[in-house]
Formats: structure tokens, sequence, C-alpha cells
């Protein structure tokens, strides 16, 4: 069982999405087990809603994503709702655009994101977890995009984080066939960067988030964005945003304290400024 804390701080679609925060940490967590944590429209909009707190919050320096239990992450979008919300093109066009204000969250969200993936991680799960900046997995995950067994197709961003993470060939095989991938796989084609035993996960998941808030917001901050920058097109690219960032950076507090602290042989302490 995934030892996730509890005990959230906000909650949003009536207990279905869950908010906390601790030690710089941030914690989303997708609370529909009964669903295998699949995400109605509500949730959605209760996750963008947690997404902006902890956005806001000036302690918060890394989120991490998990679904409750221990049979999923995310199993996708909730199915039960289709034949209300997604029936036809226009339902799907009201749909999408009631789940874009948190697509374009995530997609440019100023502070690192991990999704601790256990269990099923498909479809919407698939997306969200592809959206995050790292993907750490449980050795039980499974993975998939059964679109293709449903019916319906998949978008631009869905899929350009597809392609960017495994490439174009494995990213066919997986939505043709709408296969499920075991966490060996995944982490072999690059859908995941790191894999352990799923009583591990938590503890694993938790270091990283804590060394990265431990360490200069700002140079985690020029990192994440200069990535970002370079998986546009060069023509899209914002160079402007790189050298500004790397300026801050430079000018930082954050980088004195740095210097001082190596020198002094003591732990930096950040602010982020
Ligand atoms: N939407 C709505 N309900 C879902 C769901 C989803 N995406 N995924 C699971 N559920 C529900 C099931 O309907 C079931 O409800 P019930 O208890 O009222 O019958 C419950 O969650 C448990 O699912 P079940 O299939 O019994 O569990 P399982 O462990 O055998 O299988 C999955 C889990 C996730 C593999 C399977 O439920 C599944 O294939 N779900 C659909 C995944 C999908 O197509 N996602 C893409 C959506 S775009």
């Amino acid at each position: 069982m995934l030892d996730v804390p509890n005990s959230a701080d906000r909650t949003y679609a009536d207990g279905k999405m869950l908010q906390s925060a601790a030690d710089g940490v941030g914690v989303i967590t997708f609370n529909n087990p009964d669903k295998r944590n699949a995400m109605s429209l509500e949730m959605w909009e209760g996750f963008g809603q947690a997404l902006i707190a902890l956005r806001d919050d000036p302690a918060v320096r890394v989120v991490i994503l998990v679904g409750a239990g221990d049979k999923a992450f995310v199993s996708g979008a909730d199915i039960s709702q289709f034949e209300k919300t997604r029936h036809n093109a226009e339902a799907a066009e009201e749909y999408s655009r009631r789940s874009a204000a948190q697509r374009a969250l995530l997609a440019d969200y100023p502070k690192p994101i991990i999704a601790c993936i256990q269990g099923f991680c498909l479809g919407g799960g698939m997306q969200l977890a592809m959206a995050a900046d790292i993907r750490i997995a449980a050795d039980n995950s499974q993975f998939g995009i059964p679109a293709a067994k449903l019916g319906i197709a998949y978008g631009y961003d869905g899929l350009n984080n597809l392609v960017s993470l495994v490439g174009p060939s494995w990213a066919r095989l997986i939505m043709y066939t709408g296969m499920r991938i075991d966490s060996a796989e995944a982490l072999r084609i690059g859908l995941v960067d790191r894999v352990v035993p799923d009583t591990e996960l938590w503890d694993a998941t938790m270091e990283i988030a804590r060394t990265i808030s431990g360490n200069a917001p700002l140079a985690v901050q020029a990192a994440k964005i200069t990535i970002a920058q370079i998986l546009k097109e060069p023509g899209a690219r914002d160079m402007a945003a790189i050298k500004q960032i790397g300026t801050d950076c430079m000018d930082s507090e954050d980088f004195r304290e740095g210097r001082r602290a190596f020198m002094e042989k003591r732990k930096p302490e950040f602010k982020g400024k």
C-alpha cells in the first residue's frame, strides 16, 4: 500500500481530489479508488484549483501527483460520463474546453511536477503522467492509451508528449493497438524515469521531491524553462525568457548563498530570490 499522507489541507470535487503541503512539497491526490481514480470533469476542475493553490503557495517548491489506494494512478477519464459529456463531436468540444484550462495550467506550471505511479496509468492518466516533469513508477504498474478501443481521437498535446518521450514508432504501436505495457517496458522506452518496488515508491518519490525542494528554486526554474523551450519548434522558442531567468539566477541572493555555503562547507539555505 502506498504510504501517501492521508490528511488533506483542502479537498475538491466532493473529496475526490485532495491537496496537501509540507516541507516545501505539495501533494495532489486523485482520490476515487473505487473507480481506479477515473477522472470526472469535476475532478479535472478540482485538480486545476489544487494546481493553482500550490502554484501560488510560496512555501511549495515541487508538486507530487499520486493516486489513492494501491490499484491505480489514474485509469483515465470517467467513461461513465461519456454518454452525457463526450458522446459526439459537439459534446467533446465542450468537454475539451472545460478540461483545456487544466491542461494549459499543467503545460505552463512554474514548479516541477513529479508523477508517482502505482498500478493502472491509462488514457487521461497517461496524459497527466506525461505532462509531469518526472515519472517514478512502482514495478507493478501498467501503462496504456486505449483510445482505439473506445473510438476516440487523441489531441495534439497528448500525442506530442507521447512522441517526445517514446518516439514516433512506439507512439504508433501504443496508439494503434491500445496495448498495455508493464513498468519494465515503460522504463526501457523512456516513458518513465525510474522503477522501484511498490513498497518503496512513496519514499523514493519523496526523496527526489525533497532534493529538488532543497535546491535553489530559481536554478530549478531556469532548467524547467529552458528544457520546455528546447522542446518547442525553433521558431516558437522564447529565448528572451531563457536569458531573463539566467540573469535572475546570476543576480540572486541564492547564488551568493550557494557559493558561500560551498566555501564554508555547510548546507545552503535557499530563499528563491
Ligand atoms: N471510467 C469509469 N469507471 C471506471 C474506469 C474509467 N476509466 N476505470 C475503472 N472504472 C470502474 C469500473 O467500471 C468498476 O466499477 P464497478 O465496480 O462499479 O463495476 C471499478 O472502476 C473497478 O474496475 P474493474 O474493471 O472492476 O477493475 P480491474 O482492476 O479489473 O480493472 C481497469 C481496472 C482500469 C484495467 C479497468 O477498469 C479498465 O480497463 N478501465 C477503463 C480504462 C480506460 O479505458 N481508460 C481510458 C479512458 S479514456
